[in-house]
């Protein structure tokens, strides 16, 4: 079985629901306390073993600002080694050297199956990672490690799944799947945006993916689908009839953080995490409450 050695992260988004911000800076940029929402997802695929990362990238909002952030900064470097702060430049160095990272640009907004196919002569005939960097997930095993691991068992797709609320269905691509007693199961239905009374459950797929090469026949083939645009769920539902694929109920906490409540939740939630931040932060939420 051939390792998971390349993740596709798709950042061409619009990122229309944090306008302003959005105007002239990548919504993949909006920082968690200090980091840069793209370098969480970017470490989480670290984490798990991947050492090649294609960014599907987009002419618009400065998405330049994402390459700069993961490239050498030589002065920036040498300013920090001249003032000892070797911390500083330890953290600096450590992320232009985390990857391999590559960049194409998806020259239409088609939607997320068509940023996917963006990506097919970087693949080529390899099992790989997609992550979607609205979904920052945080726990013990990196979910992109869960999936791999649960490709290892089966050897074919893996949808990463949790539950959300019966309301929330319609936001997401929804699973149906086989009865089971295991967080891995084989699925007989996936369906993106749902409207509540349609959907096949509660089980969405919250932006972590592994997937066969197979799937570049079906994107190069779909047409378009929920929002007029080619979806990657339509693609893996055609894939369905051909080779198996399996949703894994993946564990962690997950913050959407394309959405401003998800956003401002994982901020608080990650400023209490941080020794030097927690206890004042705390402190200061108490006299709100
Ligand atoms: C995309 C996918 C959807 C998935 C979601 C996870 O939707 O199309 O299937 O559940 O990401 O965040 P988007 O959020 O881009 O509308």
């Amino acid at each position: 079985m051939k390792k998971i050695k390349k993740a596709v992260i798709p950042v061409a988004g619009f990122g229309t629901r944090f306008l302003p911000f959005t105007k002239a800076m990548p919504k993949e940029m909006l920082p968690i306390i200090d980091k840069p929402t793209i370098q969480y997802i970017v470490e989480e695929a670290v984490k798990s073993g991947i050492e090649d990362i294609l960014f599907v990238t987009a002419s618009h909002s400065n998405k330049r600002a994402i390459e700069d952030h993961f490239d050498h900064s030589e002065n920036l470097e040498n300013l920090l080694k001249s003032k000892g702060k070797d911390e500083f430049v330890k953290m600096i160095e450590g992320i232009s050297s985390m990857a391999n990272i590559h960049y194409i640009r998806q020259k239409e907004a088609k939607g997320l199956g068509h940023a996917i196919l963006c990506a097919k002569s970087f693949i080529g005939d390899e099992p790989f990672a997609v992550l979607l960097g609205d979904d920052v997930v945080i726990g013990d095993i990196p979910a992109t490690k869960q999936l791999i691991s649960a490709y290892e068992q089966v050897g074919y797709s893996i949808m990463g799944v949790q539950e959300v609320q019966s309301q929330d269905v319609s936001k997401y691509g929804v699973v149906a799947i086989e009865e089971s007693n295991s967080n891995l199961s084989k699925m007989n239905d996936f369906v993106e945006k749902p409207n509540i009374n349609e959907a096949p459950s509660n089980k969405a797929v919250l932006g972590r993916y592994i997937l066969t090469p197979l799937i570049f026949d079906y994107l190069q083939t779909q047409g378009k689908g929920s929002g007029n645009e080619i979806q990657l769920t339509d693609a893996v539902k055609r894939m369905m009839e051909k080779e198996p694929v399996y949703a894994l109920s993946f564990s962690g906490s997950r913050y959407d953080i394309g959405d401003k409540m998800g956003f401002l939740k994982a901020t608080v939630d990650f400023a209490l995490e941080r020794d030097e931040l927690k206890d004042e932060f705390l402190e200061f939420l108490r006299t709100k409450g």
